[in-house]
């Protein structure tokens, strides 16, 4: 075959997430771009809530993306800081999550409804099979840092989340972080 991308190297700072040299601009999510994912009205429209450092390659099934997202601590109304969450717009495609820093929790749920939380911090890896809709919930003081790698063409659905949400929702509890029912679940 004729290889259709030359090969290169980004140095990743392993506890910041952050590349050198950046390979794409900074996406940046505040409160007003999550605005419908979180149940309360966000309070501060302007606050960082996470950004993501992408390294681009063709949106193609024989890529592979990657990228790291920082999502800083904080709570909007009764839930900690999260991530928007998707599923993958190429439903089947899959995922890995590797934690760098700080303290999160993986929440994943199917289309039918089921759903799992699975910690993150640094050192872990967690795997999101195809079907799996994905969000990261910083559950620490700290920032959450972690690297993702995805399958090129998958794409992100954030609709279906903004719609249906989550089925569940992790809050600050008595005794630590609490998984919640979400009452507004496909509500
Ligand atoms: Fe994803």
């Amino acid at each position: 075959m004729d290889p259709k991308l030359d090969p290169f190297t980004t140095l990743l700072d392993l506890k910041l997430g952050t590349f050198d040299p950046e390979r794409a601009p900074v996406q940046v999510r505040t409160q007003a771009d999550l605005r419908g994912f979180f149940q309360a009205e966000p309070p501060r429209p302007d606050q960082l809530v996470y950004r993501i450092m992408p390294v681009p390659v063709p949106t193609e099934n024989s890529e592979i993306q990657c990228s790291t997202t920082i999502l800083e601590p904080g709570t909007v109304g009764d839930e900690y800081n999260m991530t928007k969450g998707h599923f993958h717009t190429v439903r089947d495609r899959s995922e890995i999550y590797i934690g760098l820093a700080g303290e999160g929790r993986l929440v994943l749920a199917t289309e039918d409804g089921r759903h799992r939380v699975e910690p993150m911090r640094e050192g872990t890896v967690n795997y999101v099979p195809g079907g799996w809709a994905h969000r990261s919930v910083n559950v620490g003081t700290e920032p959450l840092v972690f690297f993702a790698a995805y399958v090129g063409d998958a794409g992100h659905d954030y609709d279906t989340i903004r719609r249906d949400g989550f089925p569940v929702l992790v809050g600050p509890g008595s005794d630590g972080p609490a998984v919640r029912d979400n009452p507004r679940y496909r509500g």
